[in-house]
């Protein structure tokens, strides 16, 4: 991943990001079909109606009693042309759009979890789950892969609110519910790595949910990620347990350092050395029981001060081991 808007200096267009799908041929030819359809319609609206202003400019010589108050050729034109163009526009996008939804057999599998305010995004039929880096800034950025010129289907489902996968590159982009499934299925074509945003503002840090999805080359794909697991978390390495800690979210919210001050949650350094800490059930010991259950019930003894409405609730989504791991480093933080 090198700089992050270099993807723009790839890109063929003015104002595009490169073409890295299959779908985006499309979206692009449409993009420009009315761009200058539009820059067409007004450079000569404006044309004719500065010229028929200065000629029929009213002077002594060039009075209009009688306008004329009907013409049916001129009015069915100015109705015909543009129904039809409206009609072609639409035609034009509706068979894009229903191309986005047909997903041929082969296709591979992904499955898309959107939260405030990270991305979880796993491979059912590789038994793969990409997860969060946690970046010096403290931004959640998850890394994901793709084979190159292989369809591939997402299927995308919320934790709490709308957010919206999107990745320009691909052209594509699709609204993430708490309440129904949506996807989509596209074709990567170009080899590279371009970020993916969410497009639908879901709160505090909704800039920081962002992602880097790599296209890789197939015989890359078969050797870097079906064969070895580029994005299982190794519990043996030495920061493993601040990586667990982002990909599971945590840091999208709470500070580790006193430099974080307070994110949206409490900041969690020195927790482990304060003892006693004051929350809406009363005063609470600061132990690995209160730590575990804050993490498996945000809602119970909530930090005074705080509304512990932005929290879900990571009952049964960690391992006994993660949880461990995850109180063993947020005790350390001091
Ligand atoms: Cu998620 Cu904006």
């Amino acid at each position: 991943m090198t700089g992050f808007y270099s993807f723009l200096a790839d890109g063929k267009g003015f104002w595009m990001p490169p073409q890295a799908s299959d779908f985006a041929e499309n979206v692009d030819a449409l993009f420009y079909f009315i761009l200058w359809l539009s820059v067409l319609v007004f450079v000569v609206l404006m044309a004719l109606t500065g010229f028929w202003a200065w000629k029929y400019k009213e002077s002594p010589t060039n009075r209009r009693s009688s306008p004329i108050s009907h013409n049916f050729q001129l009015e069915f034109m100015w109705s015909a042309i543009p129904t039809v163009l409206f009609v072609v526009i639409f035609a034009w996008g509706f068979r894009d759009f229903t191309a986005l939804s047909a997903t041929p057999a082969d296709a591979l599998q992904l499955r898309i979890v959107g939260q405030r305010w990270n991305w979880s995004i796993s491979y059912p039929k590789l038994d793969r789950e990409c997860t969060s880096v946690a970046l010096a800034n403290g931004d959640n950025v998850v890394d994901f892969y793709l084979p190159v010129n292989r369809p591939f289907t997402v299927q995308m489902s919320s934790t709490d609110v709308l957010h919206s996968f999107w990745i320009p590159a691909f052209r594509v982009k699709r609204d993430v519910l708490p309440n129904r499934y949506t996807g989509f299925t596209v074709t990567p074509t170009r080899v590279g790595t371009y970020p993916v945003y969410c497009a639908e503002y879901c709160g505090t840090s909704h800039s920081n949910m962002k992602a880097f999805v790599t296209v890789l080359s197939e015989e890359d794909w078969e050797k870097d990620f079906v064969q070895t697991d580029k994005c299982k978390l190794d519990p043996k390495s030495p920061d493993y347990k601040p990586k667990l800690f982002a990909k599971y979210g945590c840091n999208a919210c709470h500070g580790v350092n006193p430099e974080q001050g307070i994110i949206v949650g409490p900041n969690l350094y020195g927790i482990g050395t304060r003892g006693i800490g004051q929350t809406t059930a009363g005063p609470v010991t600061t132990d690995d029981d209160y730590l575990r259950e804050s993490i498996e019930y945000p809602e119970k003894k909530i930090v005074a001060g705080f509304s512990g409405k932005n929290m879900p609730s990571y009952k049964g989504r960690l391992s006994e081991d993660e949880l461990a791991a995850l109180i063993d480093y947020i005790k350390s933080l001091q």
